[in-house]
C-alpha cells in the first residue's frame, strides 16, 4: 500500500495478490477496483476527471451525502459536499485475503457553512475478490445518501441492468421503456429512481455479470448522459458514455439519519463474475 498525490489530490494505492485498488482521500473514493480473476476494472473512471481540491472526481464511488442530487439552498453542491472534502484513513488491516481500510470524515468550516450540524461519516472498504462498501453516517439530522457506482462496461447499448424492481421515477422527460420487467436496457439518456429493488442486482453487458448484493438500501438510482450531455461535461470525454454505466445504491425515501435515528448504515458488496 502506497500514498502518492496526483494533480491536488492523495491516492491510496493498494496492490494485493487478489486484487488492485485505488482510492482518493478526497470523498473516500474508490477510484479503480480490479480483481485479479477478471480481464478488465470493475469500476469506471474517466480519463478526463480533473483531480482538483474541492472538484468531485468523475467516475469511481462518489459518496453523496448528506443530500443527494440538488440541495434546495443555491450554491449548495450538487449530491452534498462529502464527495469534495479530505478524508482521513484512521485504520487499515492487511490480511492474505482481504484489505480492510477505514475513512473518517467530521465536521469542518465548510461542511458546518452548509450543513450546520456535527457529524461522523464512516466508509469501511473490505477488498479482496469482492468489494464491500459499508458506509455509516453519525449525524441528529436528516441526510440522504447514494454510493454513486459508475461500472465499466463493454458498450451500454449491449447493457442489461436486472433487479431493480418496476416502480421507478423518471428525473427526465423523455421516456426509455423497460425491455423487460425488472431490468432496463439503454437507448438513450437515463435518470431514474427505483424505488422498490430488489436486494440483488445485476450489470450484463454480454462480456461480464457485475452482482450487486444491498443492504439497507430503499433505491437504486440508474444514470447514463448519453451523447449530448456528456459532450457538455468538461469532465467527460465525446464517447465515454458508452463505456460506463451508474447503478447507485442509495436510501431517499426516508431520512438515512435523523433524530430519531441517529445513526444508520448502508451496504454493498460488488463482485465480478
Ligand atoms: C445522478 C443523478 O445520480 O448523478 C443525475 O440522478 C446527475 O441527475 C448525475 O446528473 C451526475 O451528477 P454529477 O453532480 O456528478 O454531475
Amino acid at each position: 500500500m502506497s500514498k502518492i498525490v496526483y494533480d491536488e489530490l492523495p491516492l491510496i494505492i493498494i496492490k494485493h495478490n487478489l486484487f488492485d485498488a485505488i482510492f482518493s482521500l478526497q470523498g473516500a473514493q474508490l477510484l479503480h477496483w480490479q480483481p485479479k480473476s477478471a480481464r478488465s476494472p470493475v469500476i469506471w473512471l474517466s480519463q478526463n476527471s480533473l483531480f482538483k481540491k474541492g472538484k468531485a472526481i468523475r467516475g469511481g464511488i462518489p459518496i453523496c451525502w448528506p443530500w443527494f442530487g440538488n440541495s434546495n439552498q443555491k450554491d449548495h453542491p450538487a449530491h452534498g459536499f462529502a464527495r469534495n472534502e479530505l478524508w482521513q484513513l484512521t485504520k487499515t488491516v492487511i490480511k492474505d485475503d482481504i484489505v480492510s481500510c477505514t475513512f473518517m470524515l467530521t465536521e469542518n468550516e465548510v461542511t458546518l457553512s452548509l450543513f450546520p450540524h456535527e457529524f461522523k461519516l464512516y466508509l469501511i472498504a473490505e477488498l479482496g475478490e469482492k468489494c464491500k462498501l459499508t458506509l455509516r453516517a453519525e449525524v441528529n439530522f436528516e441526510s440522504t445518501v447514494a454510493l454513486h457506482s459508475y461500472f465499466e462496461v463493454t458498450s451500454i447499448q449491449s447493457t442489461l441492468v436486472s433487479g431493480l424492481g418496476e416502480i421507478y421515477c423518471d428525473k427526465l422527460a423523455t421516456e426509455n421503456i423497460p425491455q423487460k420487467i425488472g431490468s432496463m436496457t439503454f437507448d438513450q439518456e437515463v435518470d431514474r429512481i427505483y424505488q422498490q429493488p430488489e436486494l440483488v442486482q445485476t450489470v450484463m453487458d454480454g462480456q461480464r455479470s457485475i452482482r450487486l448484493s444491498q443492504h439497507n438500501v430503499t433505491d437504486i438510482v440508474t444514470w447514463n448522459p448519453w451523447i449530448d450531455k456528456a459532450k457538455k461535461m468538461a469532465d467527460l470525454t465525446g464517447d465515454s458514455y458508452q463505456q460506463f454505466v451508474c447503478v447507485e445504491s442509495a436510501h431517499l425515501q426516508h431520512s438515512f439519519t435523523s433524530f430519531n435515528k441517529p445513526i444508520n448504515e448502508l451496504q454493498v458488496i460488488i463482485e465480478s463474475l
